[in-house]
């Protein structure tokens, strides 16, 4: 088990455009490891590569505990509906605001194996998509926070990442 340090807001990489990723090579495959047990160790449902200092286009995505998803590339093909609700990020530690997603997304994506696949959800496992492939675009919620941002106890809501 690895850890990788999480970067905060400031941090001008959470800014960036990331890239896509060409081949599996085994140090991805590290780091996707990584990411798994830095978003677990930290109690996330979703972890974005620039969120622990790498510019590429991946994802890890765990809104039960037990079922993580990894989506390499991956792409929002279809939404509907609305939710609002608050939201958080490791990288905006201690901080929540509202903000208000699709309440489906389908989004398409490569596994590890970069075989492609399609990842459907509603609530906040949307949410999460939503949220984690922003942060590929350099994009934190807090741009779409409605509203004031909020300092809190992070026992006390659902984290996203
Ligand atoms: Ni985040």
């Amino acid at each position: 088990m690895a850890l990788r340090n999480i970067r905060v807001m400031g941090d001008d990489i959470l800014n960036k455009q990331c890239k896509e990723v060409k081949e599996m090579t085994p140090r991805t495959r590290m780091l996707i490891e990584d990411m798994l047990d830095t978003m677990y160790e930290a109690n996330g449902v979703g972890l974005a590569a620039p969120q622990v200092g790498v510019l590429k286009r991946i994802v890890v995505i765990d809104v039960t505990g037990d079922e993580p998803y990894i989506l390499i590339n991956p792409r929002i093909v279809e939404t509907d509906g609305e939710q609002t609700g608050q939201e958080g990020c490791l990288s905006v530690p201690g901080k929540a605001g509202q903000v208000t997603r699709p309440n489906y997304v389908k989004a398409e994506a490569l596994d590890i194996n970069m075989e492609p696949f399609v990842l459907e959800g509603t609530e906040l496992l949307a949410r999460a998509i939503c949220h984690e492939l922003d942060h590929l675009d350099g994009h934190l919620y807090v741009e779409k926070v409605e509203g004031d941002l909020t300092t809190v106890n992070y026992n006390e809501i659902e984290e996203i990442d």
